[in-house]
């Protein structure tokens, strides 16, 4: 037995004692390719699931705790299984563990006493959702087939995960993607009916996020902000038309006709998110078009509006930014996530890749003296287990 199968398990056993091998399953991060900061306005995202994932292997416990190694932070915590459904939050990685188990045992899962080993290759602060692999892996790990939670129900549980126990108002992105993520395919998510559709990529392109490796702190209270930002438009626009319950359904037009009933900093935020979703179908479009030209030039467009318009982009990023999309090969390029840091992803012609991947590295190293990892991506499946 290869891979990460085999390290888990050897490090279950290291940790935990032989006996029964555990179960082990895995949960992947994300990169978003279009789509930023629209899903909690219910609107569309495009991301791809990575083959960087959170795996965790588990087995039973015989003392009535719930007990997680973290072999990444190489740090222990542990819970009475009786007490999960009170928890309460402490401040550090530990907590989307606890959050999954306190949300599962809330929603009348039973949670089993366990042992678990984690170990997640997903880079911790770069804006590919580690937190949601971590979420979802955990879920996963504590649920068997008998528990019949549909897979939607995972992904929604673990955001209410993020958001009543982390404290952290996300969409639903990160956390349905690392369920429904599928090899070879971008997803494109409706953040409103929860359904979705798939897409493959034309050829001969890649995928490559570069990771700034700054998070600057702003990056929490910005969220909130631009939650409440959504918000205050939406209760603007709807002052004329009831049938408005979110930007998802607002059009251009619409939005410009109200434009002097909201400050104009929200009427920014709001156009951000509209003309976002709009670029979100002529991205697929242009996929399937084969339309390389027209992608890159969505994703700039899509960068141009987080940086001024929705104001969550940050010197580092628009500097990867602006030198990716002079390189050789460059289709387009765009900070991915929630922002403030983390990761660009660029559109690359997948013979100009390592070129790119060098030239980024060195650019980036002379201003700012980081040395920026970057990563091909490989879009793969959702959670499972693996054997
Ligand atoms: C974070 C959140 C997501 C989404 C993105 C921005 O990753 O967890 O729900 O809002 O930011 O698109």
């Amino acid at each position: 037995m290869a891979g990460p199968a085999s390290f888990l398990i050897e490090g279950y056993r290291e940790k935990y004692g032989g006996g029964e091998a555990p179960r082990l399953v895995r949960a992947p991060g994300r990169v978003n390719l279009i789509g930023e900061h629209t899903d909690y306005s219910l609107g569309f995202v495009l991301p791809v699931a990575l083959q960087m994932a959170c795996y965790i292997a588990v087995g039973p416990s015989d003392d009535g705790r719930l007990r997680v190694w973290s072999e990444n932070v190489r740090q222990s915590r542990e819970w009475e299984v009786d007490d999960l459904g009170a928890i309460e939050p402490a401040g550090e990685w530990s907590d989307y563990v606890a959050g999954v188990a306190r949300e599962l045992v809330h929603a009348g899962c039973r949670v089993r006493p366990s042992n678990l080993y984690l170990w997640s290759t997903v880079p911790v602060g770069s804006g590919l959702s580690s937190s949601a692999a971590l979420e979802v892996a955990t879920a996963m790990a504590l649920l068997d087939e008998s528990s019949g939670l549909a897979r939607l129900d995972i992904a929604r549980l673990c955001q209410r995960a993020e958001k009543d126990f982390v404290g952290m108002p996300c969409g639903i992105m990160d956390q349905y993607i690392s369920v429904f993520g599928k090899a070879g395919c971008a997803v494109r998510i409706d953040c409103r009916s929860l359904g979705h559709d798939t897409v493959r990529l034309p050829g001969g392109v890649s995928i490559v996020a570069v990771n700034s490796m700054v998070k600057h702190e702003l990056g929490g209270s910005a969220y909130r902000d631009r939650v409440r930002e959504c918000r205050e438009a939406v209760d603007a626009i709807s002052a004329g038309d009831p049938a408005v319950a979110s930007l998802r359904d607002v059009s251009i037009p619409q939005l410009e006709a109200c434009a002097a009933s909201m400050p104009k900093l929200v009427y920014r935020r709001a156009r951000h998110v509209v003309s976002e979703d709009a670029r979100v179908e002529e991205f697929m479009l242009a996929s399937v078009a084969g339309e390389l030209k027209r992608m890159g030039e969505l994703f700039v467009a899509s960068h141009r509006s987080l940086q001024h318009d929705y104001e969550v982009s940050c010197p580092e990023l628009d500097f990867l930014v602006d030198s990716a999309i002079g390189m050789d090969g460059v289709f387009g390029a765009r900070m991915t996530g929630g922002g403030f840091g983390g990761c660009t992803v660029n559109l690359v012609r997948s013979d100009a890749v390592e070129a790119f991947r060098a030239g980024i590295a060195r650019i980036y190293l002379e201003r700012y003296g980081i040395d920026p990892h970057s990563y091909v991506c490989e879009p793969s499946d959702g959670a499972g287990e693996i054997h």
